[in-house]
């Protein structure tokens, strides 16, 4: 029986249309003998648009993408400092709109280093780990506010909100992702400093725990994780934290494993209520927009997660085996976007 899949593409600004044009390439490799269609919807959405029509994203245009079975997003913004777009805050009103709206819960990370991809670190080991961190909380929730501003006696406020709910669907989540890995769960948090929130999730996940006794669990607190992660990356499997030390920790997480062209996300929404996102971690790059000069992988691994979340598991593994072959083959001979993702799309066809 053949499943059709209504695919939101948004390609965005910079460099977003180039790695996205080879994301579909991949995508349409890789499903060409399934029985599976991608039915693709274009958005345009980003900087480009709010600099066109004075919108980031309408009523219509979020009831248009929730309207779909899945999200592939390229990068959105523009030139920082650009002040046309001073007002337009495509990060919240965009990205974390999207994220918010459509309750992707779990932001997934994978970290793996690469044999042949040369890294900061000297001698890394076996880097192969997955930041589950928390998406619809914390300090990035838009609670606060500002009084008395630009006097001396200006106060800014902005309240994390941890939820009960909220810290039990993401724990639970990174339980059942550890089962499929290597059965090693990492909690970061700062329950120290932080008592009250760090309290909630450390209950939360000692319950859990309890269910999932075959995963061997750990806590650390953030700034000896950040520390570890340098010292010794390899002693990660699953981690799972809220979203700011979350959006730091993966930061760091990709400048360990060769960079921002390599490293590819989802937001997940595991319940199906609303359609998953997926992206690469990387900007629009406007420094390198337009020169063929972006490296798709990133783009391409997101696929790679796509195909996964969406249940085809033999797709997603084909995806991910062309692109770690591709990476163990490059040499320092320079590739343009396109022809990496020819190269990659090749040999899902060989
Ligand atoms: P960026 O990730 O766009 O670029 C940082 C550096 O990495 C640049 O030197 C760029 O050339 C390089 N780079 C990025 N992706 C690459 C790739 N695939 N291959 C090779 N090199 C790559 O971050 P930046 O410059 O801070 O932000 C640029 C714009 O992107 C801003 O408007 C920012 O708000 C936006 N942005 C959007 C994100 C998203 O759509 N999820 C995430 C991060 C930034
Ligand atoms: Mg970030």
């Amino acid at each position: 029986m053949s499943r059709v899949v209504k695919l939101a593409v948004i390609a965005g600004d910079g460099i977003g249309p180039e790695v996205i044009a080879e994301a579909e390439k991949v995508l349409d490799a890789a499903t060409a003998h399934s029985d599976v269609t991608f039915d693709k919807t274009r958005f345009s959405l980003g900087a480009d648009r709010f600099l066109a029509t004075g919108d980031v994203l309408t009523e219509d245009d979020l009831a248009g993408i929730a309207a779909h079975d899945a999200i592939l997003l390229g990068a959105v913004g523009g030139t920082p400092n650009d002040p046309r777009l001073a007002d337009a805050n495509i990060e919240r009103g965009l990205l974390l709109k999207l994220r918010f709206s459509l309750d992707h819960y779990v932001n997934l990370r994978p970290s793996k280093l690469y044999p042949t991809v040369p890294g900061p670190l000297k001698n890394p080991g076996e880097v192969d780990f997955v930041v589950v961190r928390e998406g619809t909380e914390g300090s990035y929730v838009g609670n606060g506010g500002v009084l008395r501003q630009g006097t001396e006696h200006e106060i800014a406020n902005e309240l994390g909100v941890n939820t009960a709910h909220g810290v039990r669907r993401v724990v639970e989540y990174a339980f059942e992702l550890a089962e499929t890995r290597r059965k090693k769960l990492t909690l970061v948090h700062k329950t120290n400093v932080l008592v009250n929130a760090g309290k909630l999730w450390k209950r939360i996940f000692d319950e859990t725990s309890e269910k999932h006794p075959d995963v061997a669990v750990d806590y650390m607190h953030i700034d000896a994780a950040t520390m570890h992660m340098v010292d010794n990356p390899s002693r990660f499997d699953v981690i799972v934290t809220d979203n700011l030390f979350g959006d730091i920790l993966t930061d760091l997480a990709g400048a360990i494993t060769g960079g921002i062209g390599l490293a590819a996300s989802g937001n997940l929404n595991p319940s199906g209520e609303f359609p998953s996102m997926f992206e690469p971690v990387h900007g629009s790059a406007p420094d390198i927009a337009g020169q063929q000069k972006a490296d798709p992988t990133a783009a391409i691994g997101s696929v790679a997660l796509l195909l996964d979340h969406l249940g085809l598991a033999a797709e997603a593994q084909r995806v991910t085996r062309a692109i770690e072959q591709d990476i163990a083959e490059r040499t320092d001979e320079p590739r343009t976007t396109a022809q990496i993702g020819d190269a990659i799309a090749a040999r899902l066809t060989a």
